[in-house]
């Protein structure tokens, strides 16, 4: 297995699809823009490219990936879709949501993608890039974020680059993503279930359902699948320690601030980023990994986190928040 590749930068755009679908059907692996983040995308149905995938990425293989589609008949053509998984691709496709659906028969999403599981996961994004590139290929991507397992996620190419360069063929650049955070998983294999909160909130989804969402059943005994996406410890680690719900800033440690910042010790934080000045959840999304990377760079021992709303878009970024700050080994 070489890792040893020439990475290839291009601007988005027609020639930089069709060489993203090339690459693609020729086993080849891309970094390219999403909504939510950067995806790390591999022919769904080429077991050698996603072996290659999971090597370039560094994941445990258990890890089941999601499946990239343009239209909603891909998707009917890979997982089937009862009445309130429609209604949902129907309110939120395009866009930052993933259903994890009964795998259809015929389904080309190889065995190594699902993690042997009979279920599927699958998206249609929403940004015109991934979209051109999906429309260009013709077949599913399967696309995890595109950094080393356990390293937060890119929402730049040059974030895909200092994680993946050497390891991938091709990063097309979209320049920075709009939402910032990951997809909203929903599992339809029981009750409609939050498996991850994300781009989408989960305000609407139970809006659109009319009734709330269940709660992740990794509690449930005896359900040894992988029903809690990225609940691995410290998914989404920075190298500095995280300490959430900050009151103030202890001597070398950095600061990762929403709206006013008036905590004792600012003055002194090793590196600031706000990640709203105005308190704007959607901009903190945006901001949130990159900012986290920018903290971690500052060699700071420690990233000190103001507390985040709850709410809306909160609900994700504090997720996202708590696993970065996970004891690690
Ligand atoms: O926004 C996103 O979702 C991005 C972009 C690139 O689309 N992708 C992404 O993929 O975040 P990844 O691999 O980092 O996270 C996918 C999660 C994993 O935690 C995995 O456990 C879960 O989806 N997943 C995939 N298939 C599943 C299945 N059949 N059942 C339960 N969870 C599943
Ligand atoms: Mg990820």
């Amino acid at each position: 297995m070489t890792l040893d590749l020439t990475t290839t930068t291009l601007p988005a755009g027609d020639a930089a699809a069709a060489a993203a679908a090339d690459c693609l059907r020729g086993g080849g692996l891309i970094g390219f823009p999403t909504e939510t983040v950067y995806g790390l995308g591999a022919d769904a149905a080429n077991p050698a490219a996603v072996a290659r995938l999971y090597a370039a990425k560094g994941r445990p293989s258990f890890n089941p990936l999601i499946a990239h589609v343009a239209t909603l008949d891909a998707a009917r053509s890979i997982a089937r879709f009862d009445a309130i998984a429609l209604k949902l691709a129907e309110a939120f496709w395009p866009g930052p949501l993933t259903l994890v659906l009964p795998k259809a028969s015929g389904c080309t999403v190889c065995d190594l993608a699902t993690a042997g599981l009979d279920s599927v996961a699958v998206r249609i994004p929403a940004h015109p890039v991934a979209q051109a590139i999906l429309r260009a290929f013709g077949g599913a991507v399967v696309a995890p974020s595109a950094n080393r397992s356990g390293h937060v996620s890119p929402t730049t190419a040059a974030h895909v680059r200092a994680d993946l360069d050497g390891r991938i063929d091709l990063i097309v650049d979209g320049g920075p993503v709009e939402v910032g955070v990951e997809s909203t998983i929903v599992g339809c294999l029981d009750a409609p279930r939050l498996l991850r909160p994300g781009g989408v909130l989960r305000e609407a989804i139970e809006r659109v359902l009319g009734f709330a969402l269940a709660e992740p059943a990794s509690a449930l005994a005896g359900n040894a699948a992988p029903l809690a996406p990225g609940m691995l410890a410290s998914h989404y680690a920075p190298g500095a320690q995280v300490r959430l719900d900050a009151e103030d800033v202890d001597p070398g440690e950095a600061l990762l601030a929403f709206g006013p910042v008036e905590l004792p010790g600012a003055e002194r934080a090793a590196a600031i980023r706000n990640l709203s000045a105005a308190g704007d959840l959607a901009e903190a999304a945006a901001n949130l990994f990159g900012a986290l990377r920018d903290l971690d760079a500052s060699g700071a021992r420690a990233i000190a986190v103001m507390p985040i709303p709850p709410h809306g878009l909160g609900e994700a970024i504090n997720d996202r928040l708590r696993r970065a700050a996970a004891p690690r080994d």
